[in-house]
């Protein structure tokens, strides 16, 4: 090797020579040398003479071929000479992501071209959403968190740890941007249906964050932040290139009292109207901090896993029931069974149960139409002592039953609602019994990563003779299912709630985001479900409009929350000029 090197060295001649003798690294030997003849590092000789190096590494200047003000920022001759405009730097962007060969590439490239050139990454994001989020977020989010040890990158976020607790005040003061909106909070325990991945849980914050950045929410607004509190996870405590604390998780005060410290500090620094968006906790401590939160004085936050998907379930049921034929298409006649009793799906029930209360049904009545199935089967009364305070509510009078086609055939659901992270729990067995009790049974299969999905759309059109009403977590393909009918299920996820959520609550001022809030959205998704969509299938707006459904919701919602103005009309203009004025990487030509 250094023999090589040395051969390089005399090959260069005298530009670079290599210290053999010392056996100093190549990079460490090589000296710029000043004026004077004086060597000194590198990095000092460049910095004071060469400030468009410094301008090349700030994602925020650099852009390409498209970079402006060249010859001011000591950019001439560091950057090829032919200039372009943003569409050439967007073009090449998407060339250089149609040459990656796997989903994981993709999600390589997109992340390196937000760390360097901003700009293009927000402007891709933003013009091919819908090619976009599969690798920024689920599906490909959970291989890129399940990886990131192995992902050499500048993370896109704040890192809080155990180790900080005192101090936290000075980390999140680091942070460049002092106009954020909304803070993406993660500890990383249980990450999509991925389990515990501790400090790797970064990737869902910034992915997240992605989401909102798609919907109009201008990328400085957002943080994304890793809470690190240690992992359970076995693999990851024996890895030597995990990224976070070497130690169990935290279970004493200590982790509630570094969480108090990071809310108080991020309401101090950016105010107390910054959304606190919890992500992927494990139900132990997601319903617990929600509810802590969720009463503290000006905190305004919201549990994305039980709230928003609360809701983008109930906007699929709803509009599930409109494309029902005959007379059963009334929301107060459906039964739905939740497989998997945790925040995806108890929050989903709470919001059905409110959706009913809402048209007239009492509560208790409501109550009768929710049946929870959990690892250990139905949830029934007589397990009330096992059973946690978030489930008893919907503990049914009923015997105990664990196997969910026998389940199916007791209780005669008229929707089928799958969060347990528990692939191919919808067999064909439990596809056939909705059938038989339904012409058009409602089978959602929610879990993601697609690994971990109950069931494909394309097995659920097929045992139910293409009768069911399918969603999925993650984005199906298009299913052949005969030679005149092609389904092209909804993609029932979240993104259609939270950034339209968050952007009525910045707009509006909102103190809490209410349960109501959450309904208003679920109802104003299913409104822009159109026939069109219905006939291939689909409960849900293509993920092609995220952002355009974003702005119908978020001035929904707006209009419910702000009694001063009620006309949805005017604040879909307020939300869409929100957008506007907010949309630092727009794609006008630059030059
Ligand atoms: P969680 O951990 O809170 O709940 C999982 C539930 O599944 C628990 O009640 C558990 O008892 C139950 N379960 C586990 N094994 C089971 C079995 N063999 N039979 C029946 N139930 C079983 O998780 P959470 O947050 O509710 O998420 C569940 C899944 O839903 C995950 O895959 C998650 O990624 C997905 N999800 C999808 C969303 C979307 O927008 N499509 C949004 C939120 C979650």
């Amino acid at each position: 090797m250094l023999a090589a090197l040395a051969a390089s060295g005399a090959a260069l001649g005298n530009v670079q020579k290599v210290d053999v003798a010392s056996a100093t690294p190549l990079r460490a030997s090589m000296r710029a040398t000043d004026r004077a003849g004086t060597a000194t590092p590198a990095s000092s000789a460049r910095a004071p003479r060469a400030p468009g190096y410094a301008a090349m590494r700030d994602a925020n200047v650099y852009h390409g071929a498209a970079t402006m003000d060249r010859e001011s920022r000591g950019l001439d001759g560091l950057l090829p000479s032919r200039a372009v405009n943003d569409e050439v730097e967007l073009a090449r962007a998407r060339a250089a992501l149609g040459q990656c060969e796997s989903a994981f590439a993709s999600y390589k490239q997109l992340v390196s071209l937000q760390t360097t050139d901003k700009r293009t990454f927000y402007q891709l994001l933003r013009a091919d959403t819908a090619d976009v989020l599969p690798y920024v977020y689920t599906p490909t989010v959970g291989e890129a968190c399940l990886r990131f040890g192995t992902l050499v990158q500048r993370p896109h976020g704040l890192w809080v740890s155990l180790n900080d607790a005192g101090s936290v005040r000075r980390l999140v003061r680091n942070w460049p941007e002092r106009d954020v909106k909304i803070a993406v909070i993660t500890d990383g325990e249980r990450i999509l249906g991925l389990g515990d991945q501790g400090a790797n849980g970064m990737g869902i914050s910034a992915g997240k964050s992605m989401v909102y950045a798609a919907c109009g929410v201008p990328p400085s607004a957002l943080l994304p932040i890793q809470l690190d509190v240690g992992t359970n996870n076995e693999t990851l405590l024996d890895d030597p290139l995990y990224i976070g604390l070497k130690q169990k998780r935290e279970r004493s005060e200590a982790y509630d009292a570094l969480l108090d410290e990071l809310i108080v500090e991020i309401r101090d620094y950016f105010g107390p109207n910054t959304i606190i968006h919890f992500e992927d906790f494990a139900p132990r401590n997601a319903f617990r901090l929600l509810q802590k939160y969720y009463s503290a004085p000006d905190v305004v936050t919201y549990n994305d896993d039980i709230q928003g998907t609360a809701a983008v379930t109930v906007s699929g049921l709803l509009a599930s029931v409109r494309a029902l034929k005959g007379t059963n298409n009334d929301l107060t006649r459906q039964r739905v069974l939740f497989f998997g009793a945790g925040q995806a799906n108890i929050g989903a029930a709470e919001l059905f149960v409110k959706a009913l209360v809402n048209r007239g049904v009492d509560e208790a009545e409501a109550k009768r139409r929710v049946w929870l199935f959990d690892s250990k089967g139905l949830v029934v009364r007589s397990r009330a002592s096992e059973l946690s305070d978030a489930k008893l509510p919907f503990a049914q009078d009923a015997p105990k039953e664990t196997n969910l086609a026998s389940a199916i055939e007791r209780i005669k659901p008229t929707a089928l609602v799958g969060a347990s992270a528990v692939p191919g729990a919808f067999t064909q067995k439990v596809v056939r019994a909705m059938t038989r009790f339904n012409d058009q049974p409602i089978i959602f299969a929610l879990s993601n990563p697609t690994s971990k999905a109950e069931c494909s759309a394309e097995d659920a059109y097929r045992w139910s003779d293409g009768r069911a009403i399918f969603a999925s977590g993650t984005r199906s393909a298009p299913v052949e299912y005969s030679p005149t009918k092609t389904f092209a299920p909804g993609f029932a996820n979240n993104a259609f709630i939270f950034p339209p959520i968050a952007i009525a609550t910045i707009l509006t001022g909102a103190k809490q985001v209410t349960p109501d809030m959450f309904l208003t959205a679920a109802e104003a998704l299913a409104d822009s479900v159109d026939d069109d969509l219905f006939r291939v299938g689909a409960v849900y707006p293509p993920v092609e409009r995220v952002a355009s459904s974003a702005v119908a919701v978020a001035a929904a919602v707006a209009s419910s929350v702000d009694d001063s103005s009620t006309d949805t009309d005017r604040w879909r203009e307020l939300v869409r000029a929100y957008i506007v004025d907010n949309d630092l990487f727009d794609s006008a030509s630059r030059l």
